[in-house]
């Protein structure tokens, strides 16, 4: 069976002649339909050049990304990215309701009274009812997030690219958005490629971590997180399994010459 998002061989390196910066060499992961796959990896590894290669939005040097057996050449309509930070994405002039309704607007192809009622249920989903008619400078850094979160799921994607969408907000909302996107991607069986350098967050969410190495990156690990559903925040935080998972990555990470570094 081939994989829903499938990359293949994909690598980029940026500048040119002896400027030139290899970022990824030879990546290749293959990811089934409504799986939670987290990227992990250390800062300036390659995590979000792979994830906008992964979207589209820029091309990469050689191999491929095939989204349901067709190659990705350009952002697909069914796929949406979530950004790191929110206040670089949501547009302060509309408001919380214009900003969720932005990416049906944009498709046109449903009725206004339909992109209202779905922007609505969308915010209640995220705990923001009856916040729509404020502006999202009026609201916390959370809650902001919130809004993007929305308006990425409002578009109804099959496929929701993240790039460290909770590294912007306090710890504690952290643990709060963590969960309130599980319980939506368990509702809607999205397929989600999450980016994150936390490990704690990638085994918490992830049903598998596939561990980028320091640059030029190459896929060092996969491993499959074999811990029960739903994950509960505290419980699943605190079993034993979480925690051998949790140290074991957190040693490849830590000591990255001491573990054989190849493809898989
Ligand atoms: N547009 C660009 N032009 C040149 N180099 C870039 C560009 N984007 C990223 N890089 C380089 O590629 C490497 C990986 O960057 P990035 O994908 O942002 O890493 P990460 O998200 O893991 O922190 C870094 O060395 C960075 O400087
Ligand atoms: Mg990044």
């Amino acid at each position: 069976m081939t994989a829903f998002l499938k990359i293949d061989a994909v690598t980029k390196s940026y500048g040119a002649g002896p400027a030139v910066r290899s970022a990824l060499r030879d990546v290749s992961i293959d990811i089934q339909r409504s799986e939670l796959v987290a990227i992990l990896g250390p800062s300036g590894c390659g995590k979000s050049t792979f994830l906008q290669i992964v979207a589209g939005l820029i091309p990469p040097t050689s191999g491929q990304v095939m989204l349901d057996g067709k190659q990705v050449s350009a952002p697909p309509r069914d796929m949406v990215y979530l950004f790191q930070q929110y206040t670089k994405s949501l547009f302060p002039w509309r408001t919380v309701l214009q900003n969720v309704a932005f990416p049906m607007e944009m498709q046109r192809t449903a009725s206004q009274r339909l992109v209202r009622a779905r922007c609505l249920e969308y915010l209640a989903m995220v705990g923001l009812g009856g916040c729509e008619d404020q502006y999202p400078w009026q609201l916390s850094g959370g809650m902001q997030q919130r809004v993007a979160i929305a308006r990425a799921l409002a578009a109804e994607p099959r496929v929701l690219l993240m790039d460290e969408p909770f590294s912007a907000v306090d710890a504690l909302t952290r643990l709060e958005l963590q969960s309130l996107v599980l319980d939506i991607w368990a509702r809607q069986r999205l397929t989600v490629l999450l980016v994150t350098h936390d490990v704690d967050e990638a085994v918490f969410m992830a049903d598998r971590v596939a561990m980028l190495s320091a640059r030029p990156s190459v896929v060092a690990s996969i491993t499959d997180i074999d811990l029960p559903r739903p994950r509960d925040t505290m419980g699943t935080r605190e079993s034993a399994r979480f925690l051998s998972l949790r140290h074991g990555l957190l040693d490849t990470l830590l000591h990255p010459t001491a573990h054989v570094v190849g493809n898989v």
